[in-house]
């Protein structure tokens, strides 16, 4: 097992050896765990020629941005610039339904977004970046390239996790990546160490897409976005509360497509039904659905037709994976 005050050291005296000493590095921060240490790392051993970049894609969660912008400025001390791109991007979704078609539009417009922050860099500091951060990890490597003999092949992907794959070659930039070696809870340490707090290191998985893969369907249609955050928000509040968070490996609200007959007060309602979900799991390749207790249910199914305008039924997905996946696109 690797001593991670030694990765960290070996791998800040690599980055400096790799970046001039009048070069720049722009990286993309999704306000994950990876993405995260990656940059942390490498804010200490070039300091702010490390240019970080967050991007609103009109896909996050409830508050997401203003969270963790307060986190990287307050408690990270990392150099962020933060962007609204959501009408551009939600622009782009208007009318898609397909999945893999939500991911590719999502994808290419955050290719976009990035490219014009490398001349936003260069008009600051008077050189054009040369490198480009990113935080893949040993799991991803093995994912987007098999190793020989492993049988497996780009034919049996399920679904196109890896979003800005293009960048790199496209922006001509150089690749860092420090923590191409190590697995999520080497990562979680190295965090650690670099005095990410721990409520950030434990923070569940999400991905790439947002929403957009949480709302059946067209994101774009009618206040399903807003809906979604809010019901999202009362179940992650509500498994919080609970003492639930760590041992869930994930956990989240799905919004469907689909009205249905119900009656608040003395009224006949013909409102949305959401989707709760979820799983524990070692890794995300299988997933067990998580057990509730009857008391935990009861309270947040109430809470959240009390509380959100639009939807007036609550199921829970207990399907595990396989044969579903975790997300429902
Ligand atoms: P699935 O739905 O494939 O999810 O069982 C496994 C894990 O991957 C996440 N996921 C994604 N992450 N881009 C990402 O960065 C994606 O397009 C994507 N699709 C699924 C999912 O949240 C779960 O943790």
């Amino acid at each position: 097992e690797w001593k991670m005050e030694d990765v960290l050291e070996e791998q800040i005296k690599y980055v400096k050896s790799l970046v001039g000493p009048d070069d720049h590095v722009i990286c993309g921060l999704s306000g994950g765990v990876d993405s995260t240490v990656a940059a942390m790392l490498v804010h200490k051993a070039i300091g702010d020629r490390l240019h970080c970049l967050f991007i609103d894609n009109g896909l996050l969660r409830f508050k997401e941005r203003e969270r963790v912008m307060a986190c990287f400025k307050n408690d990270l001390h990392l150099p962020v610039t933060c962007t609204d791109a959501s009408e551009q991007f939600l622009k782009k979704l208007k009318g898609v339904k397909d999945p893999e078609r939500k991911r590719k539009i999502i994808g290419e417009e955050f290719i976009r977004v990035f490219e014009d922050f490398a001349p936003k860099v260069e008009s600051k500091v008077g050189k054009r970046p040369a490198f480009l951060l990113q935080g893949t990890l040993y799991p991803d490597v093995i994912e987007s390239c098999p190793p020989p003999g492993s049988g497996r092949t780009h034919s049996h992907t399920i679904k196109s996790h890896h979003n800005v794959g293009g960048l790199p070659h496209r922006m001509n930039l150089k690749l860092i990546e420090p923590l191409k070696l190590l697995f999520k809870d080497e990562v979680r340490r190295l965090g650690k160490i670099l005095n990410v707090s721990e409520s950030f290191l434990k923070r569940h998985p999400f991905p790439g897409p947002g929403l957009a893969v949480r709302v059946l369907g067209d994101v774009t249609e009618g206040n399903a976005l807003n809906i979604l955050r809010e019901v999202d928000e009362i179940f992650i509040q509500a498994i919080k509360d609970a003492g639930l968070y760590d041992i869930i490996w994930q956990a989240f609200a799905v919004f469907l497509p689909v009205r249905s007959v119900g009656v608040q007060g003395d009224q006949r309602t013909h409102a949305n039904a959401v989707v709760l979900r979820a799983i524990t799991s070692e890794d995300g390749m299988t997933a067990d659905w998580y057990y509730f207790d009857h008391k935990f249910l009861v309270d947040v199914v109430s809470k959240i037709c009390n509380q959100v305008r639009g939807v007036n039924r609550v199921c829970q997905d207990i399907t595990s994976k396989p044969p579903a996946t975790v997300e429902w696109e």
